[in-house]
């Protein structure tokens, strides 16, 4: 009996089983070393070569349908487990969900995020520097002599006897202006480190830097931008004060202070027309062009805006600090 009809008679018997079990027995029984395919191999072995070819042709045939129909049939037994299973499963309703907490961007990042979005608006380029970095560019060609008081007072933390780790983002400014011709419109911000450590220092903190080189930039240029900015900043209702001051990279110099809660001046900013000698050391014709930079510490700024008395909180990673800003990001 070489015909189809197995075919149609195991189908008929694979589909009465209900499970993986019966289901192995019909495997073994077509398929198995004593089933019914091997058996009908047996029959054959002793008639003649084309007769013999022809069978072994049909049962081979017959034994593929036999097995895809078992393996349709194993997934669809599996399929009905699974949904029962599924279907039988309690679930108690009473029972907490997870909550998942949601994260948030740092407070410094939401300060220099909502700073560089001011001044991309009026036209400065975001540039990037290294914090690693040689004398060369944080001290000697920012005009700031070799045995200048500053190169103590900010307390360097020296890697080597050329390399520091930097102690302003003024070192971005030497960086741009070799290796661009004016007119030169950059912001930088970033990481910068001083040996210091209380509730107004930390020895890592954050600096914005500004640089605009052009013909005819004056100190006016200078004074406008700052006082637009700290408007945008804190509201024009801020008071704002200018002192003179004093940095070897700029003349003249000045210092921005902000009055704060406690009616305290804070000082939150350095600025000035960029030293000749600067401009000089990096190739710039001080005769046709000027400019100003300036600096902005963004731990100062923020405590302001914040409203925060000790700057080492920024850096405590205490939760229940960082949670406060959640809804703070500057969109
Ligand atoms: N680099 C100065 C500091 O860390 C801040 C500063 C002052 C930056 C004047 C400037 C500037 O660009 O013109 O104290």
């Amino acid at each position: 009996m070489i015909s189809d009809d197995i075919v149609v008679i195991a189908k008929k018997e694979i589909y009465t089983v209900k499970n993986i079990t019966e289901l192995n027995i019909l495997k073994v029984k077509y398929l198995g070393k004593k089933g019914y395919i091997k058996t009908q191999f047996l029959l054959i072995k002793n008639l003649k070569k084309e007769e013999k070819i022809n069978k072994s042709i049909i049962l081979n045939q017959q034994k593929k349908k036999i097995k895809k129909i078992i393996i349709k049939r194993q997934k669809e037994i599996e399929l009905e487990k699974n949904n029962k299973n599924f279907l039988n499963q309690k679930i108690d309703i009473s029972l907490p969900g997870k909550y998942i907490e949601m994260g948030s961007e740092h407070p410094i990042k939401n300060i220099i995020n909502k700073i560089e979005k001011f001044f991309v608006k009026i036209g400065f380029e975001i540039v990037v520097g290294p914090e690693i970095e040689d004398v060369y560019h944080n001290f000697d060609a920012l005009n700031i002599p070799k045995h200048h008081p500053i190169r103590t007072e900010q307390d360097t933390f020296w890697l080597d006897k050329n390399i520091l780790l930097r102690t302003q983002t003024s070192n971005v400014q030497i960086r741009i202006m070799k290796r661009s011709k004016p007119p030169i419109r950059i912001l930088t911000s970033g990481k910068v480190y001083r040996n210091d450590y209380d509730s107004n220092h930390t020895p890592m903190f954050h600096q914005i830097e500004g640089l605009f080189i052009d013909k005819k930039i004056t100190f006016i240029d200078l004074k406008s931008i700052l006082i637009l900015f700290l408007n945008f900043f804190f509201g024009k209702k801020c008071k704002i004060r200018f002192r003179p001051s004093y940095f070897p990279f700029t003349e003249p110099s000045l210092e921005v202070d902000i009055l704060n809660q406690k009616k305290k001046w804070i000082e939150i900013l350095g600025a000035g027309m960029i030293h000749p000698n600067v401009l000089k050391n990096v190739k710039i014709n001080f005769s046709k062009y000027t400019g100003y930079a300036f600096g902005l510490g963004v731990e100062r700024l923020a405590m302001l805006y914040y409203n925060i008395q000790d700057i080492r909180l920024f850096y405590e990673n205490d939760i229940r600090f960082l949670k406060q800003f959640k809804f703070n990001n500057f969109i």
